[in-house]
């Protein structure tokens, strides 16, 4: 098909041998310009989706103040072009939904679900006639837009070489940002920085505006398709950069098909925005695995922190750590303080080949008796959490999956934690006919393999725990074997990082990377000590407010069992704080300087309370008007001891209990790096 100009109001499309088809031009488009708004159900906070002389733009605002200014949408097509100019809006499709749904383990029991949806036709006034759709569903603190690609002759193969879509942020503001597509992938400390002055970053990003509103720009479902790294092209006009493929496009599906969804999370303040993450949850489709009452929630520790010491090596060798005596070991301490699971790393053969090519999933060492280390976990009612490091090399272990899980599956292991130790670019996958690619951790390929996974997991009862994984976007809720995940940087970094996480890295987390979903941090180090005795820039206390306001659903008491011998303070609370809740919130809290989270017990009646500072000393004042009228609690507090704090004795920590209601509010002090943790249980 040719298409020709020929008159200021008209393209002429040749369609066969004396057969015209007349579209109007861009010149009339921008008189037949239309905008279709759609609202949340409080009505406060608008997406109006227009055309600009045929241009595809969006914008947001709240109570008539812009969020997102105009921002152009579009695609890049392999083969086929650009998507997103001379485009005519169809009838908007409109419907609305006000429910709760309830997960089968999380933060929140309840998740309320209430938005409102249009569903509109975007259709190429060319030739070409090339029709996506964009389907956007607007809560009270944010929305999810995604485009639908139906099934349609002149789109079958979708290759995507770009995602168009931009989102500049209205108002100054300041931004809380890591590097997008740098060799660490996600493990990078937070800049803070004018939001004009971010370079390509990782999502979720948060802004702070001036007037004091909260937004974070991230992404929820993301299904065979690349990740988004958010790069900012101009002031505070960012883009979607789509993580590359080892091929010449970053994404290829077959029509029919939907994008992820980009999300705009709003909140008037650091607590609300963080309220206001459910979204991402919701924007994902409900579970699939049907029954998952297999999923267990639960404490462990590991043969772990003593290799992230140099202490034990992973690989065989006089330091190794995972033989069966060491294992035996740390069973016991299990056993004795009520950890579910041990973590055994290092177990297997092939430790730290070059790009994980030796690995082999269902080999013990020998210094590993596999059978043994099993029937005494059984005998002792604790279970192995098993470990597939496999160097980035997921070729390998998608050919090893079914054997490896199997494997673990006869040894009575229902938790897996998988690791991509390699660069951003550096996973290494197999085409059928055994050639190798390239590919980045999140991209097209590994959206596809960590799905992949999570079904094969599920299907031998076990659950994952992917540490360098991809981002997480909400797919817990589809497959609620996806416990918890790295993505950030953990504990570890205070055994041999340079620098170890400061003080603010918590409080910053929690406003940005764990809008996304839960986080294996690995608390609980209560040596308070990194590699060669190097202190870490935290309090005792501290380490224990993590397992509150960092949620997991499995947490790890991550330091040596000797350590934890020295401090039964600590570990009395490390042993009976839950890991899985009726409902969570922050009670207070600004990104990177503090946060206090509560979260009450699932199908409990009791609350638990952490709180964290960055390297300033705090008062803080806790409203406890959540808790029960009328009750009265015990509170139990663990919190920082008079000269305590970083530049103190970071071991100092009190242990008091008080009768409270919920018309007391505590004062309490975080020494600076410090915070708190509270347990409050009614009394009958
Ligand atoms: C990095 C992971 O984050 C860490 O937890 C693990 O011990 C090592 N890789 C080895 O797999």
């Amino acid at each position: 098909m040719t298409g020709i100009l020929v008159a200021c109001r008209c393209w002429i499309v040749l369609l066969a041998a004396g057969l015209f088809l007349c579209f109007p031009s861009a010149d009339a488009l921008a008189r037949e310009d239309t905008t279709l708004r759609q609202c949340s159900p409080d009505g406060r906070l608008c997406f109006a989706l227009t055309t600009v002389a045929g241009v595809l733009t969006y914008s947001v605002d709240r109570g008539g103040v812009p969020v997102i200014d105009p921002s152009t949408l579009g695609f890049m097509l392999r083969g086929a072009g650009k998507w997103g100019s001379a485009i005519e809006l169809g009838d908007a499709v409109r419907s609305s939904v006000d429910d709760s749904w309830e997960q089968p383990w999380g933060e929140n029991r309840l998740v309320v679900n209430r938005y409102r949806e249009m569903r509109v036709p975007m259709v190429e006034r060319r030739a070409t006639l090339r029709e996506i759709r964009l389907v956007v569903r607007v809560f009270d603190q944010g929305l999810g837009f995604r485009f639908e690609f139906p099934a349609q002759d002149q789109l079958v193969d979708v290759m995507i070489d770009e995602e168009l879509t931009e989102f500049a942020i209205a108002g100054e503001a300041e931004a809380w940002w890591i590097p997008g597509g740098e060799s660490n992938r996600y493990e990078y400390l937070y800049s803070r920085t004018a939001a004009k002055e971010v370079g390509t970053a990782h999502t979720p990003i948060t802004f702070r505006r001036v007037d004091g509103l909260h937004v974070a720009i991230h992404e929820a479902a993301l299904v065979d398709y690349s990740a988004f790294w958010l790069q900012r092209i101009e002031g505070q006009r960012f883009r979607t950069r789509l993580a590359p493929s080892s091929q010449p496009w970053k994404v290829r599906r077959e029509a029919p098909f939907a994008t992820p969804w980009r999300t705009v999370l709003v909140g008037k303040d650091a607590p609300a925005l963080y309220a206001a993450s459910d979204i991402i949850l919701n924007l994902n489709e409900p579970n699939r695995l049907g029954d998952v009452s297999w999923v267990k929630l639960h404490k462990y520790v590991g043969i772990w922190w003593a290799m992230h010491l140099d202490e034990w090596s992973w690989n065989s060798g006089p330091k190794h750590g995972a033989t069966t005596a060491n294992a035996l070991e740390y069973i016991d301490f299990a056993a004795a303080h009520g950890f579910a699971s041990v973590l055994i790393e290092g177990w297997n053969e092939g430790w730290w080949s070059e790009s994980g090519r030796n690995f082999e999933f269902a080999t013990a060492y020998p210094d590993f008796d596999m059978e043994r280390v099993a029937a005494y976990a059984a005998q002792k009612d604790v279970a192995i959490m098993g470990h597939h490091e496999t160097a980035g090399n997921a070729g390998l272990y998608e050919r090893q999956l079914e054997q490896a899980l199997d494997y673990y599956q006869r040894h009575g292991v229902h938790a897996v934690k998988t690791g991509y130790v390699a660069d951003a670019g550096g996973v290494l996958r197999e085409d059928p006919d055994g050639t190798e690619q390239w590919e980045y951790h999140d991209g097209q390929f590994m959206a596809r393999h960590h799905v992949l996974v999570a079904q094969r997991a599920a299907e031998h009862r076990i659950a994952i725990n992917a540490h360098e994984p991809i981002k997480d976007t909400g797919l817990r809720r589809t497959y609620p074997n996806l416990l918890t995940r790295e993505g950030a940087r953990g504990t570890e970094y205070n055994a041999w990082g340079e620098p170890p996480n400061p003080p603010e890295h918590e409080p910053t987390l929690l406003f940005t990377r764990m809008l996304s979903g839960p986080f294996d941090l690995t608390p609980g180090i209560v040596s308070l000590a990194g590699r060669d005795g190097r202190p870490i820039p935290n309090t005792l206390a501290r380490q224990l407010a993590n397992y509150v306001v960092i949620y997991s659903p499995l947490q790890m008491a991550a330091d040596l069992p000797q350590n934890y011998r020295k401090r039964p303070d600590a570990l009395a609370f490390i042993e009976r704080v839950p890991v899985d809740w009726e409902r969570s919130r922050v009670v207070a809290g600004d990104i990177g300087e503090f946060a206090v989270v509560a979260r009450q017990r699932r199908h409990g009646s009791d609350w638990w309370l952490g709180g964290v500072t960055d390297d300033s000393r705090r008062e803080i004042a806790v409203d406890l008007a959540f808790l029960a009228d009328g009750k009265a609690y015990t509170a139990e507090i663990w919190r920082d001891g008079p000269g305590g704090g970083i530049d103190g004795d970071r071991f100092a920590m009190l242990r008091e209990t008080r009768t409270v209601t919920s018309r007391d509010t505590l004062s309490l002090t975080m020494e600076a790096g410090g915070g708190f943790a509270m347990s409050l249980t009614p009394i009958d």
